[in-house]
């Protein structure tokens, strides 16, 4: 699906597949040459991180490996709290690995501060952050990020594994979700 799909649901195209794409190369050429001959062990944190890792992952020249975490967070509506409970743990054991932990993004960064110190807990050899987005005026806990795609305004966006109540993950643009969709 692309934003020409759902033009009455979006009040906003903010970045292309094409955008996407260019700044996901980009990134990937900085981790070819920041882990080459350590074979990093990518984590993607389920659902939202299944496009960027399936994406930034195949435009490695390097070896790489897979695992996946789901967590919930307990909260109250949409809102991150910042406890977390694990509901699918990794299946690796990170001592010794190198680490590094795909987001589709980064909201008030809560998730990521508990899940951070949870990692690093486990002895990895180096642990660092790619998320493909960040909305800098939502946060209310400092992350310390190594590779990210696009700043976000704090707005409602869909698409690229973003979503509204499940829908639009599959959306490849991103964009403004218009407020009659949710209100
Ligand atoms: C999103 C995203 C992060 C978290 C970020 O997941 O994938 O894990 O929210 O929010 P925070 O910075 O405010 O803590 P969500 O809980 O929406 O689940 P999903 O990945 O299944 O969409």
């Amino acid at each position: 699906m692309d934003s020409a799909d759902i033009t009455a649901d979006l009040s906003e195209v903010l970045y292309t597949k094409a955008d996407i794409e260019t700044r996901l190369a980009e990134i990937g050429a900085q981790v070819d040459r920041d882990y080459a001959g350590k074979n990093p062990l990518l984590v993607g944190v389920l659902n939202g991180a299944v496009m960027v890792m399936a994406d930034l992952s195949r435009t490695l020249h390097i070896d790489c490996a897979m695992d996946w975490m789901a967590i919930s967070s307990y909260g109250m509506g949409t809102q991150s709290s910042g406890v977390v409970r694990i509901l699918k743990d990794l299946s690796t054991d990170l001592e010794g690995r190198h680490v590094l932990v795909v987001e589709d993004i980064i909201d008030t960064g809560l998730t990521l501060t508990y899940l951070m110190q949870n990692l690093a807990s486990r002895n990895p050899a180096s642990l660092e952050i790619m998320a493909m987005f960040r909305k800098p005026d939502a946060m209310k806990a400092e992350i310390d990020v190594k590779y990210i795609g696009f700043d976000l305004p704090n707005q409602f966006v869909v698409g690229y594994g973003l979503d509204y109540a499940g829908r639009y993950r599959n959306l490849t643009d991103v964009g403004i979700l218009a407020p009659h969709v949710y209100s």
